[in-house]
């Protein structure tokens, strides 16, 4: 590099896509999309710029610490969106009154963290919200869930790859107040909780020491995280919860929907976002290679916390990341920009107008067409077009003009038709 010179790359964690990462986003996206309105979800959208105010007071701390931020012009402080709850409660709440519930919303929104980069995490990524606002039941909960997981079969992944894990923050809380731990200790408890695997546990447990809590009730916490099934934790409850009826009916729902097989209880799953208050799930491949595919769960108060009248939601957030290197390393991504339909090329500029004419015409019916923007050799041309690849392609020779046909050829069987050119 010459003095003076600098090479420019993308900001640390940000994304470049060249075509051939566009062929997987779109492809991505389009089966979220399509997951979605299978589902009854509608789409909605929002700026990826929000007020930091609103931010900070709504994602879970994690979060607030890794929020990029900024003055604009005016003093305002603004945020880009580290997740897209807080701007959908904050939309919600702002319509409440004419918007009709339960609704069902979802969207793909590009996010921004200053995270620790490691493997499954960027600063910047996209993440498909399916939310449901306004359901008290667990369908909720099911018909999210159901959704998230047509999305992975539809992309290859079924049963027998995919684990979602759930558990229950209503219950985690029931159960700590069954061992005495009063509900003022539930929030630090749960952040401590969600850090295990991720910080050693000593460490952990000094947090959880420091938050208020006696040694007693620490090891219990801990002796907590033993628990197998869901059977053994409501045998914990009192009778005739509200926590084991939602449960319950959760579990029973989950073998109506054909979920049984790939939703499973897990005492551990606390999920790191504040705002959640009930049933919380995480989704992973099977081999537990991976970070969370997906993460949701039940927040019942945020529309309140936001000005809004109480509400209940429900939702999930899908990463673009972790699904894609889960894939990659399946096999099930096809590497390489999306193939174009047809090319259409010539050999001299006396050919332009009629090459012109032709693509104008064939885009007219709705063809894809790559017009070459100025003359060509044949060798040239069909080497250009073998390299996108291109499905068919047209090359416009000054016999073809004369003729007034010329050859549409397939590029896989080398089959030709012939077809007339405009007069
Ligand atoms: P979250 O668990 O923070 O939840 O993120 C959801 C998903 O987004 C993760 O499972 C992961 O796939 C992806 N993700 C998050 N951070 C990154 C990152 N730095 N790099 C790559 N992928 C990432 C939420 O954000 C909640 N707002 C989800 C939600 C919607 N809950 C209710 N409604």
């Amino acid at each position: 590099m010459s003095s003076g010179e600098t090479t420019f790359s993308a900001p640390r964690g940000m994304r470049d896509f060249y075509p051939e990462d566009m062929a997987f986003r779109n492809r991505l996206f389009e089966t979220w999309r399509v997951s979605a309105e299978r589902h009854g979800f509608e789409p909605y959208d929002a700026p990826v710029v929000e007020s930091l105010e609103l931010l900070k007071r709504k994602s879970g701390e994690e979060i607030t610490d890794q929020i990029y931020f900024f003055q604009d012009k005016s003093g305002r402080d603004l945020a880009l969106r580290p997740e897209m709850t807080p701007t959908l409660a904050r939309m919600v709440a702002a319509r409440q009154g004419a918007l009709t519930f339960p609704l069902k919303w979802y969207t793909i929104a590009q996010c921004f963290r200053y995270e620790r980069m490691t493997r499954g995490r960027k600063r910047e990524h996209y993440q498909w919200n399916l939310d449901i606002i306004g359901e008290r039941t667990v369908a909720a909960e099911v018909e999210v869930l159901a959704t998230a997981v047509d999305a992975l079969s539809s992309l290859g992944l079924d049963a027998a790859a995919i684990r979602v894990h759930f558990s229950s923050r209503a219950l985690l809380a029931a159960l700590l107040v069954a061992l005495g731990i009063e509900p003022q200790h539930h929030p630090a408890t749960f952040l401590v909780l969600d850090k295990r695997g991720k910080l050693p546990d000593p460490e952990l447990d000094a947090t959880l020491r420091a938050s208020g809590l006696t040694p007693d009730q620490c090891q219990a916490v801990w002796r907590l995280l033993g628990i197998a099934s869901l059977d053994e934790a409501l045998a914990m409850l009192p009778p005739g919860t509200d926590v084991a009826r939602d449960l319950t009916e959760f579990r029973a729902m989950l073998t109506d929907y054909g979920l049984a097989d790939i939703v499973q209880f897990d005492i551990a799953v606390v999920r790191g976002l504040s705002y959640y208050t009930g049933i919380v799930f995480e989704a992973f491949d099977a081999q537990r290679q991976f970070r969370a595919l997906f993460g949701g769960g039940r927040y019942d108060n945020l529309l309140a916390s936001v000005g809004g009248r109480p509400e209940t939601g429900v939702g999930l957030g899908f990463g673009d990341v972790v699904i894609a290197e889960l894939l990659a390393e399946l096999g099930k991504i096809t590497p390489g920009a999306a193939p174009g339909d047809l090319a259409v090329g010539y050999m001299q500029d006396a050919q332009r107008s009629c090459a012109m004419r032709l693509a104008h015409a064939l885009r007219r019916e709705g063809r894809q067409v790559d017009l070459a923007l100025v003359s060509e050799k044949p060798k040239h041309f069909f080497g250009r077009v073998s390299k996108r690849p291109f499905a068919r392609a047209i090359y416009i020779g000054p016999d073809d003009v004369t003729r007034g046909t010329a050859r549409l050829k397939d590029l896989a069987t080398r089959q030709e038709t012939e077809i007339p050119l405009p007069g």
